[in-house]
């Protein structure tokens, strides 16, 4: 069985678009963790937050990455996803956790210039809150078994270098590559 790849960081680490990008450079299919979750309960993730709160969406986003299995798949998940043991053991047994990293200045900046709203950071000082939270999950990121540092480096080559990173450890593992 192929194992999943699973991205896991900040908000505004990249994940997604370079989740996509990632799933095109392999021919693997693009799961992302916060799609299954709007698509679960027809409202977008703000909504979410909004109409049920927090505790609500953590339940269905622990439920909604325990249905992941192992197989030929970028896996995407929203920042926190991995807070909870269960879901950091279960993403694990089913395949490799890539911790997209960039310094918390790098990522704000990305955040600053987002579109998307990120519900938890609609407070009164979104950077103090960001920085609170990346100081809470930073250690428990860099467990992952792949750390890719990517402050320096734009999103085509971003994934191109979690692409040949992910390949180099298959290959080290005995693994099929695609
Ligand atoms: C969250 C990150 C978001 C989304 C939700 C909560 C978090 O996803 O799941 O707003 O706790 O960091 P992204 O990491 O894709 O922004």
């Amino acid at each position: 069985m192929m194992r999943a790849w699973t991205l896991i960081g900040m908000m505004g680490a990249g994940k997604t678009t370079i989740g996509r990008m990632l799933a095109e450079l392999s021919g693997r299919e693009f799961v992302d963790t916060d799609v299954l979750i709007q698509n679960r309960l027809g409202k977008t993730i703000p909504k979410i937050f909004e109409f049920y709160g927090e505790p609500t969406f953590r339940e269905h986003e622990s439920s909604i990455v325990q249905s992941l299995t192992p197989g030929p798949s970028v896996i995407s998940t929203g920042g926190g996803a991995i807070m909870r043991q269960e879901n950091w053991d279960h993403l694990s047994s089913i395949g490799e956790l890539i911790y997209l990293q960039s310094s918390p200045e790098v990522l704000k900046e990305r955040l600053r210039n987002s579109k998307r709203k990120r519900p938890l950071l609609l407070t009164e000082n979104w950077e103090d809150t960001f920085d609170a939270l990346f100081e809470n999950r930073k250690t428990i990121y860099e467990k992952a078994s792949v750390v890719i540092n990517l402050d320096d480096i734009d999103v085509a080559d971003a994934a191109l270098k979690v692409y040949n990173t992910l390949i180099e450890l298959e290959r080290g593992r005995g693994g099929v590559t695609t």
